[in-house]
């Protein structure tokens, strides 16, 4: 319905407008963007360990069914479900405590362990199952086992889509990010303590829809597709905190305003007062955030991925017509940025059910030529 992708006009808007800004990208491909994965279904996160595991995360928009978070097997290019089937094996009627929902977005942790972030909701747009289905799971490596888990249900609403988290090593605290319901999340690692700040703040909500290949996104039913706090980074010194709605303007603010509002709720209502502009980014895929402190951000219009300096000045890193919604990135510690391109757009939540990805889909990985911050994961 909406996507078409090769329709005469779209061409002819990539033709006059060559590299600008919100078209879609039909240049030539780059051939510094290399094939790291090729897969039947889209992939939405990919994390690695510096002895080479890659774990991935299902998107599940294209109506296949199966795990969500699995391990991928390069020798034989296979997944399988992780931590194991049962965790992943939800359905109507299962206890939502223990199996994942819908886990919107992974990641290895500076710990070393697998943090899974689960919505706790059935499908995109349904409400959460509360209070036990929205929780952040965690996974041994070593042992490829939960060891713990984090019930986020005082944390979300009804209408919540938690989804992603950060940490700050130095103060023990994780921010995550609900995407539903316009709000930062402060967890307090050691005692799962938690707390929304900037709720319906400029800064966490949406002013305009997510844009993709040139065309504003709707979700079933009909209604623009706004998706509110979304992206967003903790800097290499643990100092800055930089986050941004789905639709791009991202903004910034210290930590320690962050970690002061946990518990003192004067400052948590005037929190707004000390967050500021970083980078006018456009709608975005995903981001992730090297040892200098370089964001990389995915434009989901232009195929695009923009370098977002420390000073808040924005370059562009890459420009290719492969690089259809890129996802969530990762920072290997051979210094690669992998891009899985999802094509979250051409999925059923934002087409009225109907799947336009065009299999097969791929993860690619660009040389950088600086590894992870470390407070982010090894
Ligand atoms: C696995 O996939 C990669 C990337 O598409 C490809 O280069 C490689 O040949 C595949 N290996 C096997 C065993 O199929
Ligand atoms: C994972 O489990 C192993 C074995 O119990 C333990 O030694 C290790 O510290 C755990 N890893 C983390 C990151 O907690
Ligand atoms: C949620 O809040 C209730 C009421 O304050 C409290 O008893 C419960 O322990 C909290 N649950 C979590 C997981 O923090
Ligand atoms: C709490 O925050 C308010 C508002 O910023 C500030 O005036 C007050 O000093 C803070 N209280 C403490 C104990 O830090
Ligand atoms: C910001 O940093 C970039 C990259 O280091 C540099 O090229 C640019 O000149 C800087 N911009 C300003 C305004 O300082
Ligand atoms: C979406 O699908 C439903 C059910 O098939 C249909 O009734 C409705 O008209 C469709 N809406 C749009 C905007 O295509």
């Amino acid at each position: 319905m909406l996507f078409r992708p090769l329709q005469a006009a779209s061409f002819l808007l990539a033709f006059t407008a060559g590299r600008s800004v919100a078209q879609t990208y039909h240049g030539p491909e780059d051939p510094r963007v290399q094939t790291a994965l090729t897969l039947e279904h889209p992939v939405n996160g990919i994390s690695t360990t510096p002895a080479g595991r890659l774990f991935v995360l299902f998107a599940r928009v294209d109506g296949s069914t199966g795990p969500q978070v699995a391990e991928y097997d390069r020798a034989t290019n296979t997944s399988t479900a992780y931590p194991n089937e049962e965790w992943n094996s939800y359905t109507s009627g299962s206890d939502p405590a223990t199996h994942l929902i819908r886990t919107n977005s992974q990641r290895i942790g500076p710990d070393g362990n697998l943090w899974l972030v689960d919505t706790g909701s059935p499908s995109f747009g349904a409400p959460v199952i509360l209070p036990s289905g929205p929780k952040l799971v965690v996974v041994n490596l070593t042992t490829n086992e939960v060891c713990k888990v984090y019930n986020m249900g005082n944390a979300t609403l009804s209408s919540s889509l938690l989804d992603d988290v950060r940490f700050n090593p130095l103060t023990g605290m994780a921010y995550l990010t609900d995407a539903g319901a316009p709000g930062i999340i402060l967890l307090n690692l050691a005692t799962g303590d938690t707390r929304r700040v900037l709720v319906d703040d400029a800064s966490t909500s949406a002013y305009m829809p997510i844009s993709a290949e040139g065309s504003l996104l709707h979700a079933t039913g009909g209604a623009f597709e706004h998706v509110y706090a979304d992206q967003h980074e903790v800097s290499p010194d643990g100092k800055w905190y930089y986050y941004q709605p789905a639709n791009g303007g991202m903004s910034m603010i210290e930590t320690k305003y962050l970690d002061q509002a946990f518990y003192n709720s004067s400052l948590a209502q005037v929190l707004s007062q000390y967050r500021q502009p970083y980078a006018h980014t456009p709608s975005t895929g995903g981001t992730a955030i090297d040892a200098d402190g370089n964001i990389y951000v995915s434009d989901t219009d232009s195929q695009r991925i923009i370098t977002v300096h420390p000073n808040g000045t924005m370059t562009l890193l890459v420009q290719d017509p492969r690089l259809l919604w890129v996802d969530a990135m990762w920072v290997d510690t051979q210094k690669r940025l992998w891009m899985p391109a999802a094509q979250l757009n051409r999925g059923t939540p934002f087409n009225n059910g109907t799947s336009y990805v065009v299999p097969p889909l791929h993860v690619f990985t660009i040389d950088i030529g600086i590894g992870p911050s470390p407070v982010d994961h090894a």
